[in-house]
């Protein structure tokens, strides 16, 4: 469920008509709705068990204003980076509800995580443990830890976006936990109190997260038993989203479900990451029809947004619903929808279905919010969208339009030239 309908033939963000959004920042843009970013948390939040700490993964959507929407609710923040951590912490998420994951956390972004005490680093690895440990050490601290463990567990999502398999990068190899467990517990400034899991993202059966947690929890319990204080269990996210009318993924509540099923009776602190699932259907990137090309044998839309702008149909022939912002009954035509950047993977749908629209008009590409701005670049010195947060009938711009002035005063010429 999301704020983003048809009223009067316009399609409105909440209150606001997604044209008078364009009129006033130009296109493309991406608009994000309050009221769904909160509707997704609280339902989510809601199906967890009671006392779980909402982890929000800011990796999905980094808007400050995003990350303070969520985190006025009470939300958390995953976190990958050092920029992140800077990020989360501006937008008020308290360093206590930080849990720090990634598989390349340098010694600075280490340091940057224990001065600023966050709840948790996820170590992805012993090598890893023994810097964390050198860092903290060196500076009379102790990191509170989990190890992410590679459950080896099917996702059975898209190969790009699997990351619980054992022949991923990700977590410690399960064969190598007990002995990644017996090293932390030497280590000087380490406190391991979790285990820690994230098997892949957009997926959209509860079966992988059934068996990947079944793993997770006899582990604690093993763990446990050979006389470890495991208090915490990181769940992490993936929870898959509907890109269109005909995905169904298990709803935050079928979710949930499994969750207390798995952890009921541990007792034990519950960590969960969610990131696509509150902010992808809380997004709308905006564009204008530039053109409307005939081929050859088809017709191409050509937008004003490309894959610099949204690369995800382009990186993993990813789906994203597009609709005319003002409601058209006009007869469906079929087009290829593309970009104006010069690639052939600037697509971003093909052969699509859409009511026949003519150069000028609006289109927006549906579900956008999470994994679209963060992953946009200046390709083709194209400058990053600007970012609309709507509330209610309020809008406003809370990223300006990167302009080419900008992308040239960031540059410096070197002293021959
Ligand atoms: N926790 C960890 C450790 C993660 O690696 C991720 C996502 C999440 C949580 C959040 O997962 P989510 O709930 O959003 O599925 N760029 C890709 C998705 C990459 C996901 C990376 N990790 C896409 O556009 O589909």
């Amino acid at each position: 469920m999301n704020h983003f309908d048809y009223r009067d033939g316009q399609l409105c963000a909440e209150d606001v008509p997604l044209s008078e959004i364009a009129a006033a920042v130009g296109t493309p843009f991406y608009c994000y709705s309050t009221a769904t970013l909160e509707r997704h948390f609280r339902v989510f939040s809601e199906a967890m068990p009671k006392g779980a700490l909402v982890a929000y993964a800011v990796k999905a959507n980094g808007s400050l204003a995003v990350i303070k929407t969520l985190a006025k609710l009470g939300a958390g923040a995953d976190i990958v980076s050092g920029g992140e951590l800077k990020k989360a912490l501006a937008a008020g998420v308290p360093a206590s509800k930080i849990v720090f994951s990634g598989v390349g956390k340098t010694r600075a972004e280490m340091a940057a995580g224990l001065d600023a005490q966050i709840y948790q680093f996820n170590v992805e690895g012993e090598e890893e443990l023994d810097v964390l440990s050198e860092v903290a050490s060196s500076k009379g601290a102790t990191a509170s830890v989990a190890l992410r463990v590679n459950p080896d567990v099917d996702a059975k999502t898209l190969a790009k976006i699997s990351t619980g398999k054992a022949e991923n990068k990700f977590g410690i190899a399960w064969s190598r936990v007990k002995a990644a467990f017996a090293h932390a517990a030497k280590l000087p400034g380490i406190n391991v109190a979790g285990v820690a899991l994230h098997i892949g993202s957009q997926i959209t059966e509860l079966g992988p997260y059934r068996e990947a947690f079944a793993k997770a929890v006899a582990l604690v319990k093993n763990l446990r038993a050979d006389g470890y204080q495991i208090s915490r269990i990181d769940l992490g996210g993936g929870l898959g989203v509907p890109y269109n009318d005909k995905m169904a993924p298990p709803l935050p509540e079928s979710y949930g479900a499994v969750v207390r099923e798995a952890v009921a009776g541990l007792d034990a602190q519950l960590i969960v990451e969610p990131g696509r699932l509150i902010t992808a259907n809380a997004g709308v990137l905006v564009a204008q029809v530039l053109y409307v090309k005939r081929g050859e044998a088809r017709e191409f839309l050509i937008l004003d947004a490309g894959m610099n702008d949204l690369i995800r149909p382009a990186l993993y022939d990813a789906w994203h619903d597009i609709v005319p912002v003002r409601h058209s009954s006009a007869h469906a035509k079929v087009y290829d929808v593309v970009g104006p950047v010069c690639e052939s993977t600037d697509l971003f749908a093909r052969d699509r279905e859409l009511p026949a629209v003519s150069a000028g008009d609006l289109v927006a590409i549906l579900s956008a919010g999470a994994y679209g701005a963060v992953q946009a670049s200046s390709y083709n010195a194209r400058g990053l969208a600007p970012e609309v947060l709507v509330k209610g009938r309020q809008f406003a711009v809370t990223r300006p339009r990167q302009t080419v002035d900008d992308m040239i005063s960031q540059e410096q010429w070197p002293d021959w030239l």
